[in-house]
């Protein structure tokens, strides 16, 4: 396997993407160095929306599989492709479609709202997708009397839930192993060692950590709040890759991470977001390889639910 240089490797990947017409997408939650040689970088719903419009040949994702999917879903002229095919997700992964379709039977007269990590099966078993940053105002607009299955994540669900003052959303029981993995007492005791930081936190933690928090939102909620607000430091609830593009926006700005309850676990890291390396985004594009691919009778199924979520997003 031919690697260039680690001090070449960086200017390598620009060559082929100039090269290739390839778009760079990457979240967040990718590492730095990823961060900084994409073409745009965003939440879920923003890294939707640039995969539907780009004109580029290639879409080269740097995210979990199930962000590469939609965008093939969306944009299914152009060849998506990622750096680990392995780079899952935990909230997809408890989700499979089988389960999801016996489940759904007990609910026939029910809409289903999927998050957005899901995977395309799941996304053509549902009516309606939504992300961290549309999922309140999308509960909201199917009004007070419409039936709602809300699947994988139950703490984001049970927290849409209380926006629209609803306690009849039936839940599917699944979590997001990183944000499952911050602790409450150790939160707390932060802020005792940072009184005036203000907690921001992602829907998917806990009900025992969005109690103490100040703010919360998605992941380009919680960016544009430490930007926009007076205080100066935060104590973040989510993975730790947002830091990344919190302290290039902010620099004067004070971050703490919020501690997960094994401080030597690094469980506040995404494991499968991490999978995707320099390395293997050199070869991707080196290749166009592993490519992202979406049966097309599942892709046109899949693809309903998620234009619904387009159009009542913005
Ligand atoms: P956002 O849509 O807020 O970026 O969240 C994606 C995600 O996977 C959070 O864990
Ligand atoms: Fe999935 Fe959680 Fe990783 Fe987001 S942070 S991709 S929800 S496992």
């Amino acid at each position: 396997m031919d690697m260039p240089a680690p001090d070449q490797l960086e200017d390598e990947i620009r060559r082929l993407l100039k090269e290739k017409n390839v778009v760079l997408l990457a979240h967040y939650y990718q590492e730095p160095e990823i961060q900084d040689l994409a073409d745009f970088v965003g939440d879920s719903l923003q890294l939707s929306v640039e995969a539907k419009n780009t004109d580029a040949d290639v879409i080269c994702f740097c995210g979990v599989h199930f962000m590469a999917e939609t965008a093939k879903i969306l944009n299914p002229g152009k060849t998506v492709i990622i750096p680990d095919l392995e780079a899952g997700c935990s909230l997809a992964d408890g989700c499979p479609a089988d389960k999801f379709s016996e489940f759904l039977k007990d609910y026939p007269d029910h809409t289903v709202v999927s998050y957005i990590n899901c995977s395309a099966e799941v996304k053509a078993l549902s009516d309606i997708i939504c992300t961290s940053s549309n999922a309140a105002k999308i509960i909201k607009a199917l009004g007070p009397d419409e039936k709602i299955v809300f699947a994988p994540d139950r703490h984001l669900g049970r927290y849409v839930s209380k926006q629209a003052k609803r306690d009849d959303i039936v839940l599917w029981q699944g979590s997001c192993q990183v944000h499952d993995a911050f602790s409450e007492k150790k939160l707390l005791a932060l802020k005792v060692r940072h009184p005036e930081a203000k907690i921001i936190a992602h829907p998917e933690c806990q009900e025992a950590i969005l109690r103490h928090a100040d703010y919360i939102a998605s992941t380009s909620g919680l960016l544009n709040f430490v930007v926009e607000d007076s205080a100066k430091a935060f104590i973040v609830a989510t993975e730790a890759g947002i830091l990344h593009k919190m302290s290039q926006a902010a620099p004067d700005k004070e971050l703490i991470p919020a501690p997960p309850e094994d401080e030597s676990c690094a469980c506040n890291i995404c494991p499968y977001m991490r999978l995707n390396t320099l390395e293997k985004l050199y070869l991707c594009l080196r290749d166009l390889s592993p490519e992202i691919d979406v049966p097309e009778e599942i892709r046109v199924r899949a693809l309903k639910p998620i234009e619904r979520m387009l159009d009542m997003s913005f």
